[in-house]
């Protein structure tokens, strides 16, 4: 059997990832192509856990390299529980966020403060020589970003809004970052407007995806 393709999604703050992973599932099930959706932090159980102490409470009650190691932790639990398996049976993963968002926000975002070279050998630990084959990243001002966010956050019952509290500065740090990680890596990472309304910026990647894997014709 193929082995499943692994599609991550990548940006700040109220891009519309998650809403385009829902979308992006819809259309590769009308493909026939089996597929889940997961999520850096929080793909798993224990990733839940992981979760709540990343993006909930106060910006600065862990160290960077702290976090770093849990994102990490959180990030190979994701893929020996449920990535991998899921892989080796033909499904695709669409994995909200992945180890961009970890050079992009403890990197870039805290101005360069941890090596980078920390964060790649990481990567190496916990991830070996495993890369998305498809890396979407979604790229907004952070300023709109950042007021859906929090317009989203009003609705939500556990506040997980601890990096939207970095401050705009931060978030353009962040912007840059992951701008520079698809100039360094154009082939894996394809960059795409996302100011632009949801059925727009859903074409776009459906005419991305189509074209990475072939899959035309399509039913849609
Ligand atoms: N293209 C769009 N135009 C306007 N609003 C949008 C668009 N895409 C998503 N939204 C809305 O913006 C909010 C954030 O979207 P979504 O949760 O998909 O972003 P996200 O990148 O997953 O955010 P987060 O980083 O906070 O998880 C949601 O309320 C969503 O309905
Ligand atoms: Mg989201």
């Amino acid at each position: 059997m193929a082995k499943g393709r692994f599609i991550t999604f990548e940006g700040g703050e109220g891009t519309g990832k998650s809403t385009q992973i829902k979308l992006l599932s819809e259309f590769l099930t009308s493909c026939g192509i089996k597929n889940i959706a997961s999520k850096d932090p929080g793909g798993t159980e224990i990733g839940l856990e992981l979760r709540k102490i990343l993006v909930t409470g106060d910006k600065d009650k862990i160290d960077p390299v702290t976090e770093a190691l849990l994102y990490y932790a959180d990030r190979r639990i994701n893929l020996v529980q449920k990535v991998w398996p899921a892989m080796e049976q033909g499904t695709w993963v669409m994995n909200d966020r992945f180890a961009d968002s970890t050079i992009a926000y403890q990197y870039y975002g805290y101005d360069k403060k941890i090596p980078l070279e920390i964060l790649q050998q990481l990567y190496a630990m916990t991830v070996g020589s495993f890369k998305p084959d498809l890396t979407i990243l979604l790229d907004i001002d952070p300023k709109i970003g950042l007021a859906r966010s929090m317009e989203k956050a009003g609705h939500m019952a556990v506040k997980e809004t601890r990096h939207e509290s970095r401050g705009l500065e931060f978030h353009k740090r962040l912007r840059q970052g992951f701008l520079e990680l698809a100039a360094q890596e154009p082939e894996r990472i394809v960059v795409l407007n996302a100011d632009k309304s949801i059925a727009e910026l859903q074409k776009d990647i459906i005419d991305v995806v189509c074209e990475r894997f072939k899959l035309s014709p399509c039913p849609k």
